[in-house]
């Protein structure tokens, strides 16, 4: 638990989320409902009431126990309806928690593959998004993921297919998310290939979750990008957390989601975030996919305040780098910067 003061402090502080995946803010009840609307009748064998879905999602055995769940649940997204509702209800969640900046992967596949056309999902997210920047002052971008389970083919046509939507800058970027059993980085460098000729401004990828170190080394070495989702195992290979330093790459850690996947099964004091730290690797803290995982934004910066009982300076580190590897404008992230200093200012002489 952690004391009022720190929650507010950590509500203040200006919080950039750069791994959240807007299938994974569908909440059980929003998913009920659109199951009505829809008039789909949902596997009963998974979907029986609220309260044991809620359970059942406490009990993720592993990533791709959650992933049967994830994948499932947006068979009730089918209109730009159900996208622009699904990313202004994160929009309003994450308000409430002093997020200001959000970069908000999803899955294409996932939603052409059952006959949803690409332009519902984007325009629908972009209208949400939209709403949300406009009534909350939050900024955001989208960026694509291609799902590893599915053939490299289909992650080509997904980006083929993403190509005017990144030229008119509605998507950008490029990221890979879904299992990692037996899908090496190294496996998709032709989608990164295709990603570069067709000038997707950014790239990055889910790694070292479940896979090893050296799954995170050949992210970075190999496949040459410089952001890597989770990122978790490289830890476990203290060589490579200097090299990861010294390139300045970014991880983008997920604390609760880490528990709920039995990545840190005891809890979040398992995580090396200290040793991050300690060894200069700049990364943000994230909620991943919180409709599952028991927690938004602030939920998860207080989670990692309660594990590690940060001081203000190293919280204020932790708010500088997210900023500071945002995907947005250089005015942006002075404009971010600022709203720091005025917070740090404001809490002056105050214990957290
Ligand atoms: N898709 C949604 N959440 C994910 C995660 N944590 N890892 C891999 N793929 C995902
Ligand atoms: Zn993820």
């Amino acid at each position: 638990m952690c004391s009022t003061n720190a929650t507010d402090f950590l509500r203040a502080l200006p919080k950039c989320e750069h791994h959240i995946h807007i299938e994974g803010t569908l909440e059980p009840k929003m998913l009920f409902a659109l199951a009505e609307r829809h008039n789909i009748t949902l596997d009963s064998s998974m979907y029986s009431t609220i309260p044991a879905l809620e359970e059942r999602y406490r009990n993720f055995a592993n990533l791709d126990d959650f992933l049967a769940y994830f994948n499932k649940a947006m068979d009730v997204l089918l209109d730009e309806e159900d996208f622009a509702a699904l990313a202004f209800a994160y929009m309003q969640r994450v308000h409430a928690d002093g997020l200001v900046h959000a970069e908000i992967f999803f899955d294409p596949q996932a939603h052409t593959g059952r006959g949803v056309a690409l332009s519902v999902v984007v325009n629908g997210l972009k209208k949400g998004l939209k709403q949300g920047e406009l009534e909350f002052g939050i900024s955001t971008e989208l960026i694509m993921c291609f799902v590893k389970h599915l053939p490299v083919e289909s992650a080509l046509e997904a980006v083929a297919e993403m190509k005017p939507f990144v030229e008119k800058g509605d998507v950008i970027g490029l990221g890979a998310d879904s299992s990692e059993k037996n899908n090496p980085p190294s496996k998709f460098a032709a989608v990164y290939s295709l990603a570069r000729e067709l000038h997707f401004p950014r790239l990055t990828m889910h790694s070292g979750e479940e896979g090893p170190a050296d799954w995170v080394r050949q992210t970075v070495f190999d496949l040459g990008i410089n952001r890597v989702d989770h990122g978790f195992h490289a830890a476990d290979d203290e060589k490579l957390l200097e090299e990861l330093a010294r390139r300045e790459t970014f991880l983008t850690l997920c604390p609760l989601s880490n528990v709920r996947l039995q990545v840190t099964p005891e809890g979040v004091h398992q995580s090396p975030i200290p040793l991050l730290l300690e060894k200069g690797v700049k990364f943000s803290l994230n909620s991943d996919d919180p409709a599952y995982f028991g927690g938004y934004i602030l939920d998860n910066y207080l989670a990692v305040h309660a594990a590690f009982n940060f001081p203000k300076p190293t919280w204020r580190r932790i708010a500088q780098n997210g900023i500071d590897g945002s995907w947005c404008s250089d005015a942006r992230k002075a404009e971010l910067s600022e709203r720091l200093e005025a917070v740090m200012q404001q809490w002056e002489g105050k214990e957290i």
